[in-house]
């Protein structure tokens, strides 16, 4: 019988190789599914195989991720508790998805993953498996008391050695990171007390400080099409590749840094920094023009519409009618989102410079101070009089219960 192992490379997904062959007796087949974590791939399948696994994928879902995750979550304006951007959430489902791929292709009775079992990715995952492969039995080694003694780094390597296999791994714990396209995110070490502020020189990989972006600010320009990026700076990319020039972009100017505590699926809360350069830019960018273009009343219901797709996306809830009904709501709102944005990046720092849109709902001659055709000051009067209503009336009747 053979076990789809959700494979990394590092440490942690390495020892699981042997524990699941000591514990399981199962054929190990390792799965690396590529979303942009930038991880050294070379020499990946040699050591898989070196560690007892039967057979490597690695898939490359690149721009999967971008078209069916990313666009979604960009489109919505999903934000977690108004701050965190969903990276390594997007990624989950997917990552889900072509396990369960793998898994079929290779008729295995199981999958194995290396989340730990306080985690939100834990709950991603299986969900993720539950709803595509209700058959498939699911093996968490972090959840395995009995079996899963190793409790840090040097107890892995210790174990793999005992097993025969000798690899170069560090023993030096860093930050918990999970990288992709969009986001890389960090946990642990000093952040896991939000009373120390971060090590930031440590800590940050995508990017810099604000203190340290250059002091001259930078202009960017951007096309969306219904509601998708079409270009950067006059050139005309795939999504992917505008994710990538922005991210450099974003992270010479020190944009999308945030600090975190926010509260876990699984009822804790935990501290976290996330960098998003070039996805803060990007969700900033279709934010400006959804302002020219939507209406009050559509912008009203989408921005709940959008919160309730962070919490969705955050809880691991991807294949679920829910998701896909308030992905067809959002989508039908993105019709006519289309023009150019144009943005001063300075330390840190989003400085619009301006927003065009065919679709603009925009007035100048509405809006502005002078007198128009279409709007007749005098018929304000009367509107204000039936909106007023309810509260004069309320406060008529107030005054007069008191004075009884
Ligand atoms: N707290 C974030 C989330 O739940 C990031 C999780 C990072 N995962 C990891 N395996 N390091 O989406
Ligand atoms: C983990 O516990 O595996 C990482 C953190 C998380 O899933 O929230």
């Amino acid at each position: 019988e053979k076990v789809v192992l959700a494979y990394s490379g590092g440490l942690d997904t390495t020892a699981i190789i042997p524990w699941l062959k000591e514990n399981y007796d199962y054929e190990v087949i390792c799965c690396c599914i590529d979303v942009g974590q930038e991880s050294e791939l070379d020499g990946l399948e040699e050591r898989a195989k070196l560690s007892g696994a039967e057979k490597l994928y690695i898939l490359d879902v690149v721009d999967e991720f971008c078209d069916d995750y990313i666009m979604p979550c960009v489109k919505a304006n999903a934000i977690y508790e108004n701050k965190y951007l969903l990276g390594t959430s997007m990624a989950r489902p997917l990552i889900a998805q072509k396990l369960v791929e793998i898994a079929r292709k290779e008729n295995a009775v199981a999958i194995c993953h290396g989340a730990t079992g306080k985690g939100n990715d834990q709950v991603r995952f299986e969900l993720g498996i539950k709803a595509l492969a209700p058959d498939i039995k699911i093996i968490a080694p972090w959840r395995c008391n009995e079996t899963w003694k190793m409790q840090s780094r040097q107890d892995e390597i210790d174990y793999c050695k005992e097993h025969g296999i000798d690899l170069p791994f560090s023993t030096d714990s860093s930050y918990s990171r999970d990288r992709n396209l969009w986001h890389i995110s960090h946990e642990g070490l000093e952040l896991e007390d939000p009373a120390q502020e971060p090590n930031y020189n440590h800590l940050l990989v995508l990017g810099v400080t604000p203190e340290e972006a250059p002091d001259e600010p930078e202009y960017v320009s951007m096309t969306f099409e219904k509601g998708v990026p079409t270009s950067v700076n006059g050139k005309e990319m795939k999504v992917s590749d505008i994710i990538r020039e922005l991210n450099a972009l974003g992270g010479k100017h020190g944009i999308g840094i945030i600090d975190i505590v926010e509260n876990r699926v699984v009822g804790m809360k935990s501290r976290g920094v996330y960098e998003t350069p070039g996805g803060t830019i990007l969700m900033e960018a279709h934010q400006q023009l959804e302002e020219l273009i939507l209406d009050r009343a559509t912008y009203t219901v989408k921005k709940e519409m959008g919160n309730k797709f962070a919490d969705i996306v955050y809880e691991g809830k991807w294949f679920t009618p829910l998701r896909e009904a308030v992905q067809a709501f959002v989508d039908s709102t993105q019709e006519y989102v289309t023009g150019e944005v144009k943005f001063k990046l300075y330390k840190g720092n989003i400085i619009k410079a301006g927003t065009t849109s065919p679709y603009s709902l925009y007035s100048e001659t509405l809006a502005s101070f002078t007198t128009g055709e279409l709007y007749d000051h005098h018929d304000a009067e009367g509107f204000i009089n039936l909106f007023g209503l309810p509260l004069k009336v309320r406060a008529m009747k107030m005054a007069e219960a008191q004075n009884k």
